[in-house]
């Protein structure tokens, strides 16, 4: 080879390896598509995580039938790790790797293989219909008390269909629930099916005939609820109001719906945060215009001080946090993140720190009791969780536990908060009668004493009587304090009652 040949042969190597190393520095760019479940209208689910990689650095987003975020990362080799840009977590939400063309990621417990999009793989975002003026709306549901009934999603989510709201609702009862105050049998996502070219939002196969199913829920003496979201499509990825607000709450008033849950989730795709309000009002305005009494509980995650302004969108209930679990870390997070809402409850507007999750398997008998207890002392909406087709006998003393129930349902409707010291905390709720209810929970892993003492309770009157309204006995009082041991995250719930 000559010396020029030689030379040619190194500059092309140089050129060649300088595109091929900055073809290795883009490799995410681009976007790519992981397959998810075939939901029950028969639409794909799928995810679409589109990136940018520029050196290690890693921007884009992701997104899927229902939700969607920003991403951010870093790549070494062909290892990524990606956070949300929502979310201040020290951990990424997902890591994987690239090889063959292919993605391979490790995300919600599970290992999925995503490949390069295809035009046919898009998830279109609607333009966004401009949120409206601001203007009171008055509440069409009543709710003077915290709305009380069952839930489907806890437990059954996706797996919700006509036969089991029917079993369901006979199970509500004939096991006392429904006769305790439960009264409103609610389906959550996962009812929808396509909307046609005249816009109705038709059902899936899991629920061939809404309207006789409400009349059967309605013949047993309960009242039915349905969901859906302000965005094109629910958490779950159906079809949802965006656009359709006034056709979607005349049908449900016309199959005779009591109660709407109208959660966020793709409405992000199209608005801001600071849009939530007044996109809220939309539905408020298009519930109020059906004339049919239809509780409107907002599920926003507690954005934007929506325990301020909830009322003002005719709403009666609004959760104040993320998803509930059924373990106690969650339960316990969520109570405490609705504890700074409390100036703000009162007969018609309850703060939701979201469903029951009592019988559902994952708490001990004593959680469960600290978590009914704790939903009753801030006046929380008691929304049960779990399968009432077979509760045992424990699960029903926690749920139908009136006097806990009566506290919750409280008519001057006051929502407790806590006040810690080290591991014991007390939660202070006045009462209509001029009584106070307390809950003492043991926050530690060993049994501990708690005291309780008159003068430091806000009774207006003077002491009657005090209650264990666990034990349902009332408890002697010595120089006016009651003194017990509380089992490692149980609870001592006393009412005291005034002359
Ligand atoms: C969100 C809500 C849940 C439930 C699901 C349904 O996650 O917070 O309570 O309604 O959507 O997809």
């Amino acid at each position: 080879m000559s010396r020029f040949h030689f030379r040619g042969l190194m500059v092309a190597m140089v050129v060649l390896g300088l595109s091929w190393g900055s073809a290795l520095c883009q490799q995410l760019t681009g976007e790519w598509v992981f397959p998810g479940e075939t939901l029950h209208n028969g639409e794909q689910q799928r995810m679409i995580l589109d990136l940018n990689q520029k050196g290690e650095e890693i921007t884009g987003s992701m997104l899927a039938l229902g939700w969607g975020n920003g991403v951010k990362g870093t790549i070494h080799g062909s290892h990524f790790e990606l956070f949300r840009t929502d979310l201040e977590e020290p951990k990424p939400f997902m890591v994987g790797d690239i090889a063959n063309g292919e993605l391979r990621i490790a995300f919600w417990g599970r290992t999925q293989v995503g490949h390069k999009a295809e035009p046919k793989d898009e998830i279109v975002i609607p333009a966004q219909i401009p949120p409206p003026a601001l203007h009171p709306v008055a509440s069409v549901g009543q709710a003077k008390t915290p709305p009380m009934g069952w839930n489907s999603w806890n437990l059954f989510a996706d797996k919700i269909d006509d036969k089991t709201v029917r079993e369901m609702a006979d199970a509500m009862v004939t096991s006392g629930l429904r006769d305790a105050g439960y009264v409103y049998l609610n389906i959550d996502d996962t009812w929808e099916g396509t909307r046609d070219d005249k816009g109705v939002l038709h059902t899936n196969s899991k629920f061939p005939d809404m309207k006789a199913l409400a009349d059967y829920v309605h013949s047993k003496g309960l009242k039915i609820g349905t969901y859906s979201s302000p965005g094109p499509r629910t958490c779950g990825g159906y079809p949802a109001s965006y656009g359709y607000e006034e056709q979607d709450a005349k049908m449900f008033a016309d199959w005779g719906i009591d109660f709407l849950k109208y959660d966020w989730c793709s409405a992000g795709y199209v608005y801001k945060d600071a849009a939530i309000h007044a996109v809220y009002q939309k539905m408020g305005d298009a519930l109020l215009a059906t004339h049919r009494p239809i509780v409107y509980s907002l599920c926003e995650y507690g954005r934007e001080g929506v325990e301020k302004w909830g009322p003002q969108v005719g709403a009666s209930m609004w959760r104040t946090t993320d998803d509930i679990r059924d373990e106690w870390e969650s339960m316990m997070s969520n109570i405490h993140i609705q504890a700074p809402t409390a100036p703000w409850a009162g007969p018609g507007r309850w703060n939701d720190p979201d469903m029951l999750e009592v019988g559902n398997g994952h708490m001990t008998a004593d959680e469960y009791r600290t978590h009914m207890s704790l939903w009753a002392l801030t006046a929380a909406p008691l929304l049960a969780g779990n399968d009432v087709r077979t509760m045992t006998e424990e699960t029903k003393s926690i749920l139908l536990n009136k006097e806990v129930i009566a506290v919750d349902q409280d008519a001057l409707g006051k929502q407790a908060v806590p006040v810690k010291e080290g591991e014991i905390e007390r939660w202070v709720k006045p009462l209509a009668d001029g009584g106070v209810a307390i809950g003492i929970v043991n926050l530690g892993a060993t049994p501990a004493p708690a005291k309780v003492a008159l003068q430091d309770l806000p009774i207006r009157g003077s002491a009657k009587q005090a209650r264990d309204l666990w034990a349902h006995q009332n408890v002697a009082l010595h120089d006016g304090a009651y003194t017990a041991t509380i089992p490692s995250h149980g609870v001592l719930m006393l009412r005291v009652s005034v002359n």
